[in-house]
């Protein structure tokens, strides 16, 4: 099956400057890219779902090409009901490899019509990720250099203790 549609998935707790660049870059290699705010059961988010979708929103509004979704099921599932081809992830430092790996390969047995793409992130993403933000923010110090300007005080407000 060809598609012109790509899935980008994550838990997006809060969306970072990392995520977005993985965003920027996809948007350009697919016609339509869905981001979507999905499930991870191994962690315990800070962020509803319906804010994390809504901080996406507000950081994309100069694409024209993307959707920004939740949902609670099976990536492979959506994938299947989105009619993507592609499902698209963010490849960092080694650490994330085994991991990502299992995954892909997980979702390719479920769904075999889906291909799962890595991006490597841009070396100045390399070492950031949500968790830090998180930890940061939660601490009052500076996140502004790993997070979007435009949702950058939002963050902050909601995460300060
Ligand atoms: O940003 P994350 O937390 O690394 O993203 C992981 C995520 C949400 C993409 C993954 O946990 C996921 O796919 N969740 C949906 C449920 C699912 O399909 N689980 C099986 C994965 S093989």
């Amino acid at each position: 099956m060809k598609s012109k549609t790509a899935i980008y998935p994550g838990s997006f707790d809060p969306i970072t400057l990392g995520h977005l660049d993985i965003i920027h870059r996809a948007a350009k290699l697919f016609d339509r890219l869905i981001v979507v705010v999905m499930v991870n059961p191994a962690k315990k988010c800070a962020f509803s779902p319906e804010e994390r979708v809504e901080l996406i929103k507000k950081c994309t509004t100069d694409l024209d090409n993307i959707t920004v979704e939740f949902s609670d099921g099976l990536l492979a599932d959506y994938a299947k009901e989105k009619q993507a081809g592609a499902i698209i992830k963010g490849l960092r430092a080694l650490s994330d490899f085994e991991y990502e790996f299992q995954m892909a390969l997980t979702n390719s047995k479920l769904n075999p019509d889906v291909e799962t793409l890595f991006l490597t992130t841009k070396a100045e993403n390399m070492y950031l990720s949500s968790s830090m933000v998180r930890q940061i923010a939660s601490m009052g110090g500076d996140v502004s250099g790993f997070v979007p300007d435009i949702i950058h005080k939002q963050i902050i407000n909601r995460l300060k203790g």
